[in-house]
């Protein structure tokens, strides 16, 4: 079975603010990409497209020459969800990750296990978390209107692992839904669910947090921190 990664980084990361594309801000001296990247090359998975935002080819090739990866760079589209549409078709490969490049700190577990998961024939594969908080719905008024079974929810994460061509077929299916963020797909799982496909969930890792804001960045250095003073996962 050939797997492929699709690591998605062309976004601006607006809620983190920095000058720079959030996938080229630094995490302990490496930007975002590389830690996300050689992620997954420690998980054995060498063939990968990465999204980039338009103009910044050469900067992306540039880090990641630096740091000795290789991956085809793609440019990518206005929202996620055409981002992963565009990236996708440069894909050859049985079956794809659909990664962020914001969850930078991902360990290897995680992604062996989505692939391990595709191995048994599951056609889309989810790393997913416990929801710890109590999680309600609430109006306009800002007063709650139901609170949710907590025993039944989970927080998803990347990497997303697919068929390759039900992804494709799933993408084709949802493109009118991207034109903008509040219209697209939450995520490529949500597109495939539309099909009425089954979506197996794998156990996620609390390492494997999207990088958002500044808090989250922070919070991956601490991670970065812990796991080169155990040597367990350092990758570097
Ligand atoms: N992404 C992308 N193309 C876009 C938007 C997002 O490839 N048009 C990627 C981001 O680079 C990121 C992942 O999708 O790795 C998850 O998106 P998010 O965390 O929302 O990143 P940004 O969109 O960059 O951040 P923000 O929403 O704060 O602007
Ligand atoms: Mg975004």
């Amino acid at each position: 079975m050939k797997i492929a990664a699709l690591i998605v980084a062309a976004g601006s990361g607006s809620r983190l603010g920095a000058p720079i594309p959030k996938a080229l801000v630094e995490l302990a001296g490496e930007a975002l990409i590389v830690h996300a990247l050689r992620g997954m090359n420690n998980a054995d998975v060498t063939d990968v497209v990465v999204t980039i935002p338009t103009g910044c080819e050469s900067e992306f090739a540039a880090v990641l020459e630096k740091a000795g990866l290789d991956a085809r760079l793609v440019v990518g589209g206005a929202t996620r969800q055409e981002s992963v549409a565009r990236g996708l078709a440069q894909v050859d490969a049985d079956v794809v990750l659909v990664h962020d490049a914001a969850r930078a700190l991902t360990p290897s577990a995680v992604i062996r296990s989505v692939v391990a998961a595709l191995e048994n024939g599951h056609r889309a594969v989810i790393p997913v978390l416990a929801v710890t908080d109590t999680i309600k719905k609430t109006d306009a008024n800002d007063v709650v209107t139901e609170t949710l079974d907590r025993a039944s929810l989970r927080a998803v994460q990347t990497p997303q692992g697919f068929d390759t061509a039900l992804l494709r077929q799933a993408h084709e299916q949802g493109k009118r839904m991207s034109e903008s963020e509040q219209s697209a797909a939450p995520d490529d799982a949500a597109l495939v669910e539309l099909l009425g496909e089954a979506v197996f969930c794998v156990r996620g890792d609390a390492q494997s947090l999207k990088v958002t804001t500044p808090f989250d960045l922070a919070v991956a250095e601490l991670i970065l921190d812990q796991r080169e003073a155990y040597s367990c996962e350092s990758g570097r």
